[in-house]
């Protein structure tokens, strides 16, 4: 009898890819690494002949549930080799319940919470029959004139890095074949952000130090949190588009950092090379794609059409075929598609989750910013009596969900109004937009706002910007509020009661004309589906603001790009001079860097946001005097609050290394943490830092912790705080 054998462990992955690989047809192959849109509804037969010959190997933003289901049938029990499709959508704050956007979601500063609102999301998308989500966005920007700013999770590494892991791990759950895991997509790889003027798709020119310190990081940071997918990006980079970039893709991505997932183009950014002025044609197109290493081709089919040509006139390695599928392959099995078995169509369910739709409140109540609260105007008694509600922004589902909504349910969107008509009824609550929308310029409806404010004991103003004005393609060279939204607070001003202003946007926006009138000003980006209870229980008091800024507000669109880790210059201005400076060319007394006409410190800095209470920073102190390699310090400092409120508050903790091989900026984030203090309560807040928290690249690109002293900060924002210094020796 023989002694019974131990079952063969399963293949593993790579050895299902080789083996599957070895029986793929060149076509079949190439069917991989295209993407397409458009399952038409049901499916058509073209759509069904194309995917029982593996024409595709993913399709993005099409059909439902139900054509998905049957996409998948068909893929893998009539195609030759069974091979599943990959189906990936724009699931980017949100998918049936909408978030704050990503720029919101930074403003919480709340990993847990954001990884939370992703997980939400996930599964939401994964109940559809979705695989594959194009979020997180890593973009880096410092530019609001940039429309996207939107979906990015603001200016700074740091913050990115850790929202944005957050949200992949949000995204792919604890196993990424898990049936309520989706894979995400760390994208646009790389440097997107920094379009010149602002303007969407524009030119990048970005140096190496800089890219690697600033634009690179979050990207990193989303590939060690185990990101299944890449994608690469519509900007030039430093004259090589990043989706033909062999530096970025190749070198940095595989060789540096050995991600083994895939990489998908952005829409068209394959063929767009052409335009570019990089691809003579659309062979020459695909040919520098592959070579750089961009596996799966989104939308544009130029893969399919000339590599078959490209490798039979030998002018392609075969090589760079196979590993683009194996990758692709890589990632299908890890999502266990090909053990899944045909999915079954789930219908949307009636109503969101209750779970799902406090998860989303409690991501727009901390996304919310509070930026001006003359007197303690906020929180208003619940007591008042007659509320005057104005603005087209307050009644508004779709712009409160944001740009970048594909399945959110504008009848399931809370609005301001709504909310604070089921707390105090139609009779205590007026309402009058003033304006159609947020870019009317027709004053026809003043009348009726200024009357009902007449008549109110507080004023809420929503202004801001339709989300039509926000997202990709939609930047704007001015920030100003659109339309007659500053004449129409004029009006309101002059009634005399206390104006308060919410502001719904996708992007800072400069408003000072406005602020100066309003007694608060609380800043609520695109909020999603659960704003209005948000935002009424900041208002009233059921919940104490504890957002801060993870992008500069600048005063006037002039200053951009303006941000907070900026270089000190050989002349800083040393206070906010105006004017014409009192020097002369051969006295230059005020010959500084500052403008004759504008205070050339921005209107609320990085990571600033007040509360309902206040707090004190002291006692900064440093563990040891001395930070040697391999060892670390601890910096605490005592964080106290003096106001009469319970509250969350962020602490930061900042440096500035004043002499290296190169000029630091003036402030760098280094770590962050939000803690709860009840009124009264200090608490000794600790940060443990070693030389790999403050390395950087010095001027030959080692990323190394440069001997010298250091400055550091544990700080409520970017520009103040308890401060203190150590020295670095080697
Ligand atoms: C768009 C966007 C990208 C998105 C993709 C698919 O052009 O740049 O962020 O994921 O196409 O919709």
């Amino acid at each position: 009898m023989s002694p019974t054998l131990p079952a063969a462990p399963p293949p593993d992955i790579e050895q299902r890819i080789n083996a599957l690989l070895a029986k793929m047809t060149l076509d079949e192959k190439l069917g991989q690494m295209s993407q397409a849109t458009g399952l038409a509804v049901p499916l058509s037969e073209q759509n069904k002949e194309e995917i029982r010959k593996g024409r595709w190997g993913s399709f993005l933003n099409a059909g439902g549930a139900a054509e998905r289901s049957e996409a998948q049938r068909i893929a893998l029990k009539e195609s030759r080799l069974g091979i599943p499709l990959i189906f990936g959508r724009d699931v980017i704050h949100g998918y049936r319940t909408v978030l704050p956007i990503p720029l919101g979601q930074a403003a919480s500063w709340d990993p847990e919470l954001v990884q939370a609102g992703a997980r939400v999301a996930g599964r939401e998308a994964a109940a559809a029959g979705l695989h594959w989500t194009f979020a997180p966005m890593l973009d880096i920007t410092r530019d609001p004139r940039w429309g996207r700013i939107a979906e990015t999770l603001g200016e700074d590494p740091l913050v990115t890095s850790r929202l944005g892991a957050a949200m992949v791990r949000g995204f792919q759950g604890d196993k990424l074949d898990a049936p309520d895991s989706i894979a995400a997509c760390a994208k646009h790889y790389v440097g997107y952000g920094a379009a010149e003027g602002g303007r969407d798709y524009n030119t990048t020119w970005i140096p190496e130090i800089q890219l690697r310190e600033v634009f690179l990081r979050s990207f990193d940071a989303a590939r060690k949190a185990g990101v299944a997918t890449f994608m690469s990006a519509f900007n030039n980079l430093n004259g090589v588009p990043t989706s033909g970039n062999e530096f970025t893709l190749r070198q940095v991505l595989r060789k540096e950092w050995k991600f083994d997932g895939f990489v998908v183009s952005d829409w068209n950014s394959i063929t767009e090379m052409i335009p570019h002025g990089y691809a003579a044609d659309e062979k020459d197109a695909a040919f520098k794609g592959v070579r750089a290493g961009v596996d799966m081709e989104m939308v544009s089919t130029s893969y399919h059409d000339n590599l078959k040509a490209l490798l039979a006139a030998g002018k392609l390695d075969q090589k760079l075929i196979d590993d683009a599928v194996r990758n692709i392959l890589r990632v299908k099995f890890r999502l266990g598609l090909f053990d899944k078995g045909v999915p079954v169509a789930a219908e949307l369910p009636a109503a969101p989750e209750e779970a799902a739709l406090g998860v989303a409140k409690r991501l727009a109540t901390e996304s919310l910013v509070l930026l001006k609260n003359q007197n303690a105007t906020l929180p208003l008694a619940k007591s008042i009596g007659k509320i005057a509600v104005i603005g087209p922004l307050a009644n508004s589902p779709v712009d409160q969900m944001g740009s970048w909504v594909m399945d959110g349910q504008a009848p399931e969107v809370r609005t301001p109004l709504a909310a604070l008509r089921e707390r105090f009824g139609e009779f205590r609550v007026a309402w009058a937009a003033g304006l159609k929308t947020s870019r009317d310029s027709s004053h026809d409806g003043f009348a009726e706002a200024v009357e009902a404010a007449r008549g109110a004991d507080a004023v809420l103003v929503f202004l801001g910007e339709e989300m039509i004005l926000s997202g990709e393609a939609h930047s704007r060279a001015y920030l100003n509020l659109p339309g007659a939204q500053e004449a129409l607070v004029d009006e309101l001003a002059k009634t005399g009661k206390p104006v308060i202003v919410v502001i719904l946007a996708g992007r800072p926006l400069t408003f000072q004309n406005v602020a100066v009138r309003a007694s608060a000003v609380l800043y609520a980006w695109h909020p999603g589906t659960m704003g209005g209870p948000a935002i009424a229980d900041v208002l009233f008091g059921d919940a104490v603001p504890s957002g801060k800024l993870t992008v500069t507000f600048p005063r006037t669109v002039g200053q951009v790009p303006i941000y907070y880790a900026h270089l000190n210059t050989g002349r800083p201005p040393s206070e906010s001079e105006l004017g014409i400076p009192a020097g002369t060319p051969v006295d230059p007394k005020g010959f500084t860097s500052k403008y004759l006409d504008v205070d050339f410190t921005p209107e609320y800095p990085f990571g600033f946001g007040l509360s309902y209470t206040s707090f004190e920073y002291t006692n900064l102190a440093i563990s040891t005097p001395q930070l040697r390699t391999g060892t670390r310090i601890e910096i605490s400092a005592d964080v106290a609050n003096t106001g009469t409120r319970d509250a969350d508050e962020i602490v930061q903790l900042y440096m500035h290394a004043p002499a290296g091989s190169v000029a630091r900026p003036v402030r760098e984030l280094k770590d962050f943490r939000r803690v709860h203090l009840k009124a009264g309560e200090k608490q000794r807040v600790a940060f443990l830092v070693g030389a790999g928290d403050i390395a950087a690249y010095n001027a030959t690109l080692q990323l190394v912790a440069e001997p010298g002293k250091y400055q550091v900060w544990i700080a409520p924002d970017s520009v103040r705080g308890a401060g203190g210094e150590f020295t670095v020796v080697p």
